[in-house]
This record gives structure tokens, sequence and C-alpha cells, in this order.
């Protein structure tokens, strides 16, 4: 089968926000308590912090972590994270049936934070709270002092103010699941109040208003239209959240469901350009990805934890085992948001530490990589700077759910800083080969520097704390490069990363 495609220096999308490479850690499962969290680990530090954790993270260069949750946050008492730990409470969190020791809590995290070499994204609670507990925790956080939040975080220790810049107003409010849970009406009134709150306190805020909890809710996408059209002016960014699942073990329709990602924040763009037309305002409302992954693996062995052994801290919940071609859907999911670029200015793979997540432990024991860990390396490190609009003609499968896909699905970065193009490419086909050929302008001088296939015999193949590299990118040298084509054999059922530089 053959595939064209033309790059071009010239046709850009738009510079990326490194925020897009961001992630996420909700007090849920093993997370924070067994995963980045563990004193009396071999590699723990003064903290508890697990250092082997902390290296696997820092090697992801994830720009930003989005935390404490999620649904957890939405019955959060911030408060109770804070001060000496000996006196926090105890609490359950209803989200997720577990107890929540408040042992790690915004000031311990905020530390993790920085050994990690990442940004903290606070997320408030406005599903039982609401305007006055959001300004008091922005206060604690960012006030320099001479205030009663500002002062009580001095007399906890912290003398320089936290000053986090990107504020997420509330979780997934028109869930039937989250406390709290709201109408458009409530919740567009209620995110508008606290934008105004918090804007007054600091007009830079960056501040994420909740959008639909996926495209599947049957209230997507009036509820974005409701709800900016209440608090357009006041927000910098709309939430979207996707999960996707091979869960009836179709592997076309699993490997086509991102280019329903694609059409998801088309409609979503859309429905921000709509408001922004309809107030006539000079404001673009962008995406905030806040919560994106593959999830379903885990589904059953959950429901049996909440029903037989809830209120336990650090429960294992959420414990997906990614196979290989779990691996290929989030190259395209991350080929999704580097397409949006010019749109989704930040989002989160959810999760990072052993919640659906590309890191995992064992208690007491190893940390290792899962398959999803490798794509969105390469992304978060080879996928800053601008993404370029190509043209792809490439053969094609119809599916029942998402029409036609096309076989070959790819992207590219130029890094102008660094001189190089990075191009990420997928074959969906998992009984032949592409042939590509690829005609590259711009680019003179440039070579090959570095190319990368992750493919395996078997699709289910996952990597295990006893086989932790058995699904891993190995070098390639399938594609060559004349200075004007970029040209060879996609390997069937592939994920690819070619480096062109000078
Ligand atoms: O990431 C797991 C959960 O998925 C989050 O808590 C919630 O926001 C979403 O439903």
């Amino acid at each position: 089968m053959k595939a064209k495609m033309t790059v071009s220096s010239k046709y850009r999308i738009g510079r990326i926000d490194n925020r897009i490479y961001g992630s996420f850690i909700e007090h849920l499962g093993r997370a924070v308590y067994g995963g980045i969290y563990e004193p009396g680990h071999e590699t723990a530090d003064e903290d508890g912090f697990r250092g082997d954790v902390l290296d696997l993270v820092k090697k992801l260069d994830v720009p930003v972590v989005r935390y404490p949750g999620g649904n957890f946050v939405s019955s959060y008492n911030w408060e109770d994270s804070v001060g000496p730990v000996a006196d926090r409470p105890k609490r359950l969190d209803l989200a997720w049936k577990s107890t929540e020791p408040n042992e790690v809590g915004l000031q311990e995290f905020a530390r993790w934070a920085d050994k990690a070499e990442t940004d903290l994204m606070m997320a408030i609670n406005l599903g039982t709270r609401g305007v006055e507990e959001a300004s008091n925790l922005v206060e604690y956080c960012n006030q320099r002092s001479g205030s009663y939040w500002s002062d009580l975080r001095k007399k906890h220790g912290k003398e320089e103010p936290y000053n986090i810049r990107l504020w997420c107003l509330g979780n997934e409010m028109d869930g039937p699941w989250q406390v709290g849970q709201k109408t458009p009406y409530e919740y567009g009134r209620l995110a508008n109040e606290t934008a105004k709150a918090l804007k007054l306190f600091d007009k830079d805020l960056e501040l994420v208003v909740c959008g639909s909890s996926s495209n599947t809710m049957p209230t997507f996408p009036e509820w974005e239209r409701e709800v900016l059209d209440l608090c357009y002016e006041n927000v910098d960014y709309v939430s979207m959240h996707i999960y996707l699942k091979n869960d009836e073990n179709d592997l076309e329709r699993f490997l086509a469901a991102p280019t329903g990602m694609d059409s998801f924040i088309e409609t979503v763009v859309h429905t921000c350009d709509f408001i922004k037309a309809k107030k006539r305002s000079k404001k673009t409302v962008n995406i905030s990805f806040d919560e994106w992954n593959v999830w379903f693996h885990s589904n059953q062995q959950d429901q049996d934890i909440y029903k037989n052994t809830p209120w336990k801290v650090g429960p294992a919940l959420l414990e997906d085992v990614y196979t290989f071609e779990d691996a290929l859907v989030v190259g395209l999911m991350l080929n999704s948001l580097i397409r949006h670029s010019d749109r989704v200015k930040i989002a989160c793979l959810a999760q990072l530490v052993n919640v659906i997540a590309p890191i995992m432990t064992d208690n007491g024991g190893t940390a290792w990589c899962q398959t999803i860990y490798y794509p969105y390396y390469y992304a978060s490190h080879y996928g800053r700077g601008t993404a370029l609009q190509l043209v792809i003609d490439s053969p094609t499968y119809e599916n029942d759910k998402y029409g036609t896909v096309p076989y070959l699905d790819a992207t590219a970065v130029h890094n102008e800083e660094k001189g190089e193009l990075a191009l990420f490419v997928v074959n969906r086909n998992s009984g032949e080969s592409l042939s590509l050929a690829a005609e590259v302008s711009g680019f003179s001088g440039y070579a090959v520097k570095k190319q990368m296939v992750m493919v395996h015999r078997d699709n289910k193949a996952v990597n295990t704390r006893e086989n932790p590299d058995n699904v891993v990118p190995a070098e390639s040298d399938a594609l060559s490069f004349d200075g004007a084509v970029l040209s060879g054999e996609v390997p069937p059922l592939s994920w690819n990363f070619i480096l062109l530089g000078k």
C-alpha cells in the first residue's frame, strides 16, 4: 500500500504550547500513597517521595501536573491538607470510596512538583464548595503576606508564595457521578462568580472552566454553549476529557477512535467561537484537554474493590496494564493534540503514576514504564516547536462507528531553535506496511538524526515488573531522507518517530 505526504516549513498550524505535554496526579488509588509518596521505601527521600518514581517522571520532562483531582476534588477541603501533618483530619473520599489521610497535601505536593521540575495546575472544589473557599485557597497560595490566609501559609513554614498561575474551576460538573453535580445554569453562574473573584485578586491568573465530561454525555455540546454563555469573559480555557477503550476487542474501531477526538476538539472550538461571535468579544477561549488516555482494563476489578473492600488508604484502583495496541492509540491521541495545537494549549495525560498511568510501582518494590510511556516520552521531548500542516494522501478503511479512516496518521513539529524536524507516524494497518513517500521542503541540509519504531508480534503484549522492557521502541532505519523526499516502508501496526536535523 502506498501513502504520500507533503511537509513544508512554510505551512504551519502554530506554535505549540509545551503544556500540551502535561499530566495529572489525583488523590486516587495508589497515585499518591504508594506512587509518588512512600516513606520507608528504599529510594524515598527526606520527604518520603520515591526517588525511582521521581527519576521516571523527570525523564518525561512533564511541564505541568494537574492536582488534586479529578472527582476527588469535588468534596475536598483544601484546609485539611495544610499545616502540621499530625493535626490533619482523616476524611472519607466519596468519589473513590477510599480514606484520605491527608499526609500529602498542598504543601507536600508543591514540594514534590519542585523536585519533579514541573508546574502545578490546581483544581478547586466547586462541587460542595464555592466562591469563598476558592478565594481563600488562592490567597493562601499566591498572596505574599499581610492577610489572614497568606500569614497562615507563612506560619505553616512557607515564606514565599506558591504563585500558582493555572486553576481549574471544578471538575466534570455535568457528571451524575460527581459530588455536587450541577445543571449548566447552576455551574455557569458559580464558575463565573468564582472566576470574577479570582481575577479581582489577580487578573493574570489562567482559569479553566469545565466542559462536558466527554463527548458521549447527552448534554454535549449544549453544556459548553450554556456554560460559556454565562462566563465567557472571565475564563481562559474550557476543559475537555476523553478516555478511549477497546472493551469489545475490536482493533480497527479502537485505532479509529482518536479520529473522534479530532472531531470532539473541533466541535468545542466551534462552540467557543460561536459564543465569541454572539458576544462580539475580542477574546478567544482555548482548550485545556486536561484528562485524556486509554482506560478500561481495570473496570471490573475496581467494582469489586468498591463493593467488597471500600474505605482503604491507597487501594489499587484504575491500575490498567497497558498493551502494545494501547500505546498505538496513545500515539494517535498525541497526534490529535499536536494537530490541534493552535487551540489546545494545555493537555494532561491522565494520569501519571499507578492510576491509568505510564509509570507503575510495587509498594516496597520497583517502578517500571508501561507501554504508553514511550509515545508520551518522545512527544514531550521532540514535539516542541511549531506544528506543521501536513497534506496526507493515505489508503483508508471503513469503520461502522468512525466512518472513513486513513491508515496513515502523522504529525510534524519543527523545532526552529534546535534546527530539528520531528515526525510522529502511525500505521493503523495490521496486515500491510505503508510505502511512504513524503515530500519535505524547507529543510535543506537536514538528514535523519534518529529513528525509532514500536512494533510487537503480540498486540496484547504488556510490560511487567518481571519483564519491563517487553514493549519498547527500537532503533530503526526503515525510512531514508535524500534532502527532499523521506521514503521507505512504515511497518504494519507501528508507531514511528523520525528526527531530521542538521
Ligand atoms: O482520571 C480518573 C477520573 O476520570 C477523574 O477523577 C475524573 O475527572 C474522570 O472521570
